[in-house]
Parts: structure tokens; sequence; C-alpha cells
């Protein structure tokens, strides 16, 4: 077989595991067999950069030196939707729709197709011949960014089409989303590293894709779900038949998607989902409704804004009302101050919530919280509660607003805030014990010397015993220095001197 053949085969084949990895959830080969192919993949393709091909499965893991975004014109605007909050306001769009269409048959309504309402940031995908040419942000509806660089390293985008009948040309428009588990982590990181926090993963999603770095972006774990066909040589006449083409030729489609003909189908529709989202990998933040014939799509047309043959139903955000007990003022790594509202427990989605970060003085003082203030907390699909609003009826007579702390609560320095930014910083970069902590636990934590056995946890105590007070006091601690500490053993004591 000749090197090209072998190439072929084996982007075929990464193609096709990938697709069963990454969309059916059902993978074909052990991580060892499919590095062995990616491997054998790269150097052959190193060996012979004349059959370089850009949507090789090989350039997934994107570069950093994606350079800025050219904006395009999108072919149809991309337009919104719009809203209703409750069954009824669905039912009265139904009942409209038949109204509108003629629809005389009384018990059975026009079939709707309904689908789960990412909660991402939507793209436009441009195929020909059955290959990714362009993927375009919504921008203003008008025109986009092309961000191809960036949505070519998401795994369950196909690069090239698998299955056939796909017309020679199209366009596919989906939602970019970034998995609860994926935001997670990178909160996590962000946390870690003292970098402002994404407030949801919608905002996650939307900055990522924006990156200059495509190596950054493949590394996030952005996925993608698809929810709308447009060519003028479509395979079927209907909505719900062309997303199941559109699966087949390997695109992420939800099977939360649900062909229905009654009112009836449809209230019971959203009773179910508004259960079941809540185990969903992804965020929601409602469902879609669509008139499923495209015949019966084109009679009822569009409004300035969105279309009147497909609305959405948003869910309603969780929401709680508990008492302030303090508000908290903690130190972090770099000096800053970061208030935080101790709550009475509440629980919310399915969670006790106690605490929640306030972030900086802007939004204390734009919340107007007082002391032992009711506070509300939301948690609209996402994970980090959130102070939403106050009830000023029910505040106590005589209560004082929360007032941001002129001195570092922990080491009684002077405040310094920096010009133009939110953030109050104790500059006592050297003396004050949180600071000092913070930095020795990140210098021995996973995101950088890794050293084990040490853990962040004992970075504190080996602090507070006097025996480690900067990093380099770490490599001359001895075993006899360890032992001393209570909650230490030899056992432990042999694996932080030998990590
Ligand atoms: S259909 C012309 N279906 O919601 C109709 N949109 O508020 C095009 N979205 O910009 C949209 N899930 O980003 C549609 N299953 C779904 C959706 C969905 C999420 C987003 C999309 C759109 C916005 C409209």
């Amino acid at each position: 077989m000749s090197a090209q053949q072998r190439i072929t085969e084996l982007r075929k084949e990464l193609d096709r595991l990938n697709h069963a990895y990454y969309v059916e959830n059902s993978p074909l080969a052990s991580d060892y067999d499919y590095d062995m192919m990616m491997k054998e993949l790269e150097k052959l393709e190193s060996e012979h950069p004349e059959f370089d091909d850009p949507l090789s499965p090989s350039h997934r893991v994107g570069s950093d030196i994606t350079k800025g975004f050219t904006q395009v014109a999108h072919v149809r605007p991309m337009l919104s939707l719009g809203n209703t909050y409750s069954v009824e306001e669905v039912d009265d769009w139904i009942r409209r729709c038949n109204d509108l269409l003629g629809n005389l048959e009384g018990l059975k309504s026009v079939p709707i197709v309904g689908e789960m309402k990412f909660d991402g940031t939507s793209i436009s995908l441009i195929y020909e011949n059955g290959r990714l040419v362009r993927a375009v942000t919504r921008g203003d509806g008008e025109k986009g960014d092309d961000v191809t660089e960036n949505v070519k390293t998401i795994r369950s985008i196909p690069l090239v089409l698998q299955g056939s009948g796909y017309p020679q040309s199209f366009e596919i428009r989906g939602e970019i989303v970034l998995p609860w588990k994926a935001f997670d982590r990178l909160n996590e990181e962000r946390a870690f590293n003292e970098e402002p926090l994404f407030a949801n993963p919608r905002n996650a999603a939307a900055g990522t894709l924006k990156m200059q770095n495509s190596a950054e972006v493949s590394r996030r774990g952005l996925d993608a779900y698809f929810y709308y066909l447009i060519s003028d040589e479509l395979p079927a006449d209907n909505h719900y038949d062309n997303m199941i083409a559109a699966r087949s030729w390997g695109f992420k489609v939800s099977n939360l998607m649900t062909l229905m003909d009654s009112i009836e189908e449809v209230d019971g529709f959203i009773t179910r989902l508004d259960r079941e989202r809540k185990e969903l990998p992804v965020a929601t933040d409602g469902l879609v409704f669509k008139v499923n014939s495209l015949r019966q799509q084109l009679n009822l047309g569009y409004t300035s804004k969105s279309p009147r043959w497909a609305i959405a139903y948003k869910f309603s955000a969780e929401r709680a009302l508990t008492r302030l007990r303090f508000v908290s003022f903690e130190v972090g790594r770099m000096g800053v101050i970061t208030p935080v509202a101790n709550l009475e427990p509440v629980l919310l989605s399915g969670t006790i919530v106690k605490r929640a970060s306030l972030h900086n003085e802007d939004i204390v003082k734009t919340l107007g919280i007082h002391e032992h203030d009711m506070l509300y907390v939301e948690k609209g699909g996402e994970i980090i509660p959130k102070i939403t609003g106050v009830d000023e009826a029910a505040r106590e007579e005589g209560a004082m607003p929360i007032k941001f702390v002129t001195h570092c609560p922990d080491c009684g320095t002077s405040l310094v805030r920096i010009p133009g930014e939110a953030a109050w910083l104790c500059p006592n970069k050297y003396g004050c014990r949180p600071q000092i902590i913070g930095r020795l636990e990140h210098y021995v934590g996973r995101h950088a010397m890794d050293i084990d056995g040490v853990g962040e946890e004992n970075a504190a105590l080996l602090y507070d015993a006097g025996l480690v007070r900067n990093i380099a006091d770490f490599y001359i601690l001895q075993a006899s220095d360890l032992e001393q500490l209570d909650r230490i053993g030899p056992r432990s004591a042999q694996r932080i001197l030998e990590g």
C-alpha cells in the first residue's frame, strides 16, 4: 500500500472512531489503539507534506497561532426566537399556527417538533462536497466571525461527512456548548490561578470559541448539537427527517428531539423534559418547538426578528430567599480580597447553599446589601450560586449597609485598589499568612510542581509549624522535622521527602 493510501485509510478510520466516541458515546477502540493510529498518521503526514489536508483528524489539537477573525456575512440572517414562559403560551402558539395554516382537523395539530434549547453560543457551518469549509459565529445576526480554526478542534463536529445523500452544498446551524464537566474543570483551574470565573457554561463556550489560541480551545472540551439544516437540495420536506439525515452524516442531533401532533403530547413533553434536563451533561435553558413541515414553515413565514414557525419555551430559573448571616472577606494568593455572603443554609436545585461569592466591592454596592438582609439566590441551571437581589421590604430596622473592609482581615495592612479595577488588594505580599500559604499550596499543587505527598493541606501545616516559610524551605526539609508533626507519620514523611 502506498503512503498516500495508508494516510487516507487512517484518516477515515480515525474519523469513524472519533464519531463513535464523541457523537455516539460508544467507543469502538481502546485509547491505546487510537493513539497508535494517530501517531502513525502524524508520522506519515510529516514525511509526506504533499498529502496534507487541513481537515485531517491530526489537526484537531489546534495551534497557538490563530490570527484575528475575519467577518463573514451570513447567507441567511441568524434570527432569534420568540420566548414563552408557560405551557399556556406554548399551547396558544400551537393554536395560532393551526389557525393561520387553516388546519381544521380539530383534535390533531399540525405536526410539531420539540427539542432542547441548548444554552451555548450559536454557530453556522458551511459544507461543500462533504467537507467543512467555514464556521461562523452568530455575530449581529447579519454577519459573524470566521472561527473555522477553533471549530475544527471540536471532536464531535465532522470535518469530512459520513454516509451519503448530503447536498453538494449546505449550511447547518447548531449550538456550541461546554459540557458541565468541562465547565467545572475549567473554573476549578481558574479559581486556582485566581482568574475570574465564568458565570455559566454559555459565557465559557462563547469566550472559548473566540480565543486566539486553537490549541487551548481544543483542550477545553467544547461540544456541539445541531438543530437546523439549510440548503436548496434538502433530503426531506420536513424538519424532523432532515435532522435524522444530518445525524446519519455524523452530526450530533439530540435524541430528545420528538415529533408530536397534539397539544396534549406537547404539554407532556414540557413536563417530562423539565425534569430530565437536570440529568443532562450540558446546560439547557428551555425547549424549542418548530412546525415540522417546511411547506407550512414557509406559509407561516417570519416577523422582522424571528420565525413564526418556531418558539422557545424558557424554564424558570430556580430561586430561593435566605438570610445573610455575615459577609466574610477572604484573601487570595495574589492578595485579592473577595467578599463572600455567608447564608442561612437553603436548598436550591438539589444542593444546600451556605455561601456565595459577591466577587468585589462594586457588586456589593450595586446589590445594596445591608446586614442580615433577605437575599435572593439563583442557580438558573448554573452550578455556582449567585446573589441576584435583596428583599428590601424584609430589612431589619436600623440595619447598616455592608461596608467593604479597609484593612486586610488577616494581617491588618491597609488595602489598596488598583486604579480602573474593581479589586482591592492586600499589598503585604511577604507578610500576610493566606497569601504565603496560597503561594506554597500553588507551588506544590498539581498545576505547578505537583510534589507527591505534600498536598495542598500540608502546605498550611508546614507553614504554621514554622518548617516552611518560603518555597526554598521545601528543599531542606528533613524526616525528623516532619515526624515531629502529629498529622504526619513516618510513611508520609518519607513520601514527602521523595516527592
Ligand atoms: S432554532 C430560525 N433550535 O436559541 C430558528 N435554536 O433564541 C433558529 N438554540 O440563536 C433557531 N437550541 O442559538 C433553535 N434546538 C434549538 C436551539 C436553538 C438553542 C439557540 C440558538 C438561537 C437561540 C434563539
